[in-house]
């Protein structure tokens, strides 16, 4: 038995390879381009593991996809792989069209000819479980209720435009052919390894540097915070149980100002490391919103809980000292990635030959 996991050496996908490995000996196959967003140095303690096979490639590259799937013969495909940063998706749409979009309708497309060509119990067992967020349905008023897997589709920026094209044609593969899908969408993730172009890293960074901490707008826009780690226990749920067909939201009950998330993250930095500059919040710099900035996520998660019992391990108070503990510790990595080493550290660590 193996894995197909897209996206592996981002964010969230790192923490789930890392996650599944520490809890199951089944190999995982780990597809991943290595964009800006990729990070092989998040996976380095595989290094030498043979249940981690690691393929720098594309998910538009049909005839890599037809090869690993021929080679491997996952059990699933587990879906991360994405453009993902909303600010970037306004600069320059194009590259979320073509991963997000024409990437998953390739991964789509492979996945019908290899599981239309398995019988029986293999071809019964095998998922395609798609990696969404909750930003499709758009933005709530202050007293709406939070999303339900019902909620209408309305995304307002290219990214959520784009994951939502992803959505429809995931659902559409099932519909129309019977491809055994399921979809989580799941609110704003936080912890180890975020890549400090998102908001919690790069406030931690940026205090630690002594360079202003952006807050966009008025900084009274909500999201909804998981800790990375209850995404991918979720996410195992869904694909060890979910039902075929059905989507899942993820969240973790948190629904948080912008500004809210920035005071804490500094009075933590205040308590594990003080500047003698004065507290960090002084360093806070509101600057212009961002174009059509949504205003309020929030997910009602109580559909997973119900059929498959989930629940997030983690509170936002508990998930955010570990994340920010997490950037102190590991400063090596965020010197990495702000210096572009990470880049480099590819060639340094397995030489020219590394990839398919
Ligand atoms: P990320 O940007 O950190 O990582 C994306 C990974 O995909 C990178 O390793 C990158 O190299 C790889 N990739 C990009 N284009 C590729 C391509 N064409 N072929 C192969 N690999 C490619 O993203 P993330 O935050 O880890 O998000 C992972 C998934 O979860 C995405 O689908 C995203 O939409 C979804 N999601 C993210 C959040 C969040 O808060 N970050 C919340 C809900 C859902
Ligand atoms: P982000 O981490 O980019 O995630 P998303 O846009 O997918 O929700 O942003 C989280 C929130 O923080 C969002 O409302 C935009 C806001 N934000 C800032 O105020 N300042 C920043 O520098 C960034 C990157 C985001």
């Amino acid at each position: 038995m193996t894995l197909l996991v897209t996206g592996g050496a981002g964010f969230i996908g790192s923490n789930f390879v890392l996650d599944w490995l520490g809890g199951s000996d089944e190999p995982v196959v780990n597809l991943d381009a290595l964009t800006y967003a990729g990070n092989r140095q998040n996976l380095a303690s595989l290094d030498g593991d043979p249940r981690h096979i690691f393929v720098q490639g594309d998910i538009c590259d049909r005839d890599l996809i037809d090869r690993l799937l021929l080679a491997h013969r996952p059990r699933a495909i587990v879906h991360f792989a994405a453009e993902s940063h909303v600010d970037r998706s306004i600069h320059g749409p194009g590259a979320f069209m073509q991963t997000n979009v024409n990437g998953t309708f390739t991964l789509l497309e492979a996945a019908r000819g290899y599981w239309g060509a398995l019988d029986g119990d293999e071809k019964a067992a095998f998922r395609f479980h798609h990696v969404s967020t909750d930003e499709v349905y758009g933005s709530l008023g202050p007293t709406d209720a939070p999303f339900t897997e019902t909620h209408a589709y309305e995304p307002n920026s290219p990214y959520s435009a784009s994951k939502a094209a992803s959505d429809h044609l995931v659902r559409a593969w099932h519909h129309t052919y019977g491809l055994p899908v399921v979809t989580t969408n799941c609110s704003n993730n936080y912890g180890p390894f975020h890549f400090p172009e998102k908001l919690i890293p790069l406030i931690i960074v940026n205090a630690l540097a002594g360079k202003p901490l952006p807050v966009y707008g008025d900084g009274q826009q909500v999201r909804d915070w998981l800790y990375v780690k209850d995404h991918c226990s979720a996410i195992r749920e869904v694909l060890a149980r979910g039902r075929l067909g059905e989507t899942y939201n993820i969240g973790g009950w948190n629904e948080k100002p912008n500004i809210d998330i920035v005071t804490t993250v500094c009075a933590l930095l205040d308590e594990f490391q003080p500047d003698a500059a004065g507290p960090y919040a002084r360093l806070i710099s509101y600057v212009k919103d961002r174009p059509g900035h949504d205003r309020r996520y929030a997910i009602d998660a109580r559909k997973i809980e119900r059929e498959l019992g989930w629940r997030p391990a983690e509170t936002f108070d508990t998930g955010i000292r570990k994340t920010v503990r997490w950037y102190l510790d590991n400063q090596p990595w965020v010197h990495n990635v702000l210096t572009g080493g990470y880049r480099d550290w590819v060639t340094q660590q397995y030489g020219a030959e590394q990839g398919t």
